[in-house]
């Protein structure tokens, strides 16, 4: 029997690529899930595939009582938020003369604000159980420097460091925080780039599939309480970085 059976998981960006991917595997490991993202329509397609021990939240993440409304969800639908998954995020990228300026206030929110807060927000709740899992998503980005990804990597980095800090800080509290950093994965997440008449990622290497990230969170979850794994890189076997 999975360690995540009858556990609950709150997984943001669920409506898509790698977020539905850790639903779906966590689902299969017999967690019950509470799903986010905007779009209901997929929320709800994805609630309906899984079945009745899953719940959602339509609502933007960067909204700062989203995260406290998922734990209401979490708690009044099933009693408890043993998992949290900060998953949700999005990719604009551009040179000093191309960035649209536009797309950095909502950068910032959802990738690392949004982040930051409802792991704050299901550490405390965690914390005063005295267990729990988060699950931070991550990038290979993070360590990159190169032309146009600034933004995003560096983003994706503070979200590291703050990770590692959360972990330092709950130590011994039960609660254990490790992140998940994705090498290209296909998803939809280069649609805008590839929208902007760019190449996307994706299209450089053999991509991932999302359920190669959702293996490496479900690995993170599955290990035995005196062990916390950290961080997991998964790159594409043709990502030569
Ligand atoms: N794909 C890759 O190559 C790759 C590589 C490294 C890291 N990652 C990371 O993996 C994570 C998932 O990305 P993905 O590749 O699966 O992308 P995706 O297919 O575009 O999915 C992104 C998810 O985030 C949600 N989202 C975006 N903005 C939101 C907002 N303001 N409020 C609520 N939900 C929001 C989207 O849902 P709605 O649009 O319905 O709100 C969607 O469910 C991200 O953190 C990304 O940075 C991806």
């Amino acid at each position: 029997m999975s360690t995540i059976e009858g556990k609950v998981a709150v997984i943001t960006g669920a409506s898509a690529g790698i977020g539905a991917a850790i639903a779906r595997n966590l689902a299969q490991a017999g967690a019950r899930l509470v799903l986010t993202a905007r779009r209901e329509d997929r929320l709800q397609a994805l609630a309906q595939e899984l079945g009745s021990g899953t719940a959602w939240l339509a609502a933007d993440i960067s909204a700062p009582d989203t995260a406290a409304r998922l734990l209401g969800l979490a708690r009044e639908r099933f009693g408890a938020a043993d998992i949290l998954v900060n998953n949700a995020g999005i990719l604009r990228v551009g040179t000093v003369d191309s960035f649209d300026l536009d797309a950095l206030t909502p950068m910032i929110a959802t990738n690392y604000e949004a982040a930051v807060r409802s792991s704050y927000v299901f550490a405390r709740a965690m914390k005063a159980a005295g267990a729990g899992a988060i699950v931070n998503i991550s990038s290979i980005g993070a360590h990159l420097t190169a032309p146009g990804s600034g933004v995003y990597g560096g983003l994706k980095r503070a979200l590291e460091a703050f990770t590692d800090s959360l972990r330092i800080e709950l130590a011994g509290s039960g609660v254990r925080v490790g992140l998940v950093a994705p090498g290209t994965t296909s998803t939809e997440i280069f649609d805008d780039m590839k929208a902007q008449g760019q190449r996307g990622w994706d299209e450089y290497v053999t991509p991932l599939q999302p359920e190669d990230i959702a293996a490496a969170v479900r690995y993170l979850l599955e290990q035995p309480p005196r062990a916390t794994v950290s961080r997991v890189h998964v790159y594409s076997s043709g990502d030569a970085y």
